[in-house]
């Protein structure tokens, strides 16, 4: 039992803000498919972990638990119309969407601020949602600002001068796309 309601839970969960990312792989008969999140966490640097939480019941759920990797997708901070496309009902959520191939086939969002391309690792059923954890096997990152969402609201994250810059040499190389 509990003293407050879906609604409740959704308005506090929205007090955390985050930035959006679009979620995209491709179906074994090589179709296209993506989902707008905001559920996305690093999760370890050695290996490269990150994950994404994904509704039982989204459309998308099966093309994602079967798919053997995705690409989690950072939207710039000019992108609320892609984050809006990729959480709609429209037929193709990529179509008039300029989107590349990486190595594996799966589809990379022009003009993101960074993306991740991922292997799934392990996919754990919690609750309603599937946790899928990805190992980060390509990625690349640019100086765009941010797309943030916060209070049910889209936002554009102010770009401050990257405080992770300088960070020692000595990081060994992970991985590059
Ligand atoms: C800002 C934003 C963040 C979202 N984050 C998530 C998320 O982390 N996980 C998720 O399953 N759905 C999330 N959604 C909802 C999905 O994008 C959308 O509802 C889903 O793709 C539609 O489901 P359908 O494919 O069944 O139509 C988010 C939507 C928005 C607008």
């Amino acid at each position: 039992m509990s003293n407050f309601s879906a609604i409740d839970l959704r308005r506090a969960f929205g007090c955390f803000p985050t930035g959006v990312t679009v979620v995209t792989t491709r179906t074994g008969d090589g179709r296209r498919v993506g989902f707008t999140a905001n559920s996305f966490t690093s999760v370890s640097m050695s290996p490269p972990l990150v994950l994404v939480c994904l509704d039982q019941r989204a459309s998308v759920h099966e093309s994602f638990a079967n798919a053997p990797g995705f690409v989690v997708n950072i939207l710039a901070g000019d992108q609320k119309e892609t984050a809006v496309r990729f959480a709609s009902k429209v037929a193709d959520r990529f179509e008039g969407v300029a989107c590349d191939d990486s190595g594996a086939g799966l589809p990379i969002l022009r003009g993101n601020a960074a993306f991740f391309e991922c292997v799934l690792d392990q996919a754990i059923p919690a609750g309603d949602h599937t946790i899928l954890i990805g190992q980060v096997v390509g990625m690349d990152d640019t100086d765009a600002p941010a797309l943030g969402y916060h209070g049910g609201s889209f936002n554009q994250l102010a770009r401050p001068e990257r405080a992770d810059k300088n960070v020692a040499a000595s990081d060994q190389p992970l991985v590059k796309a």
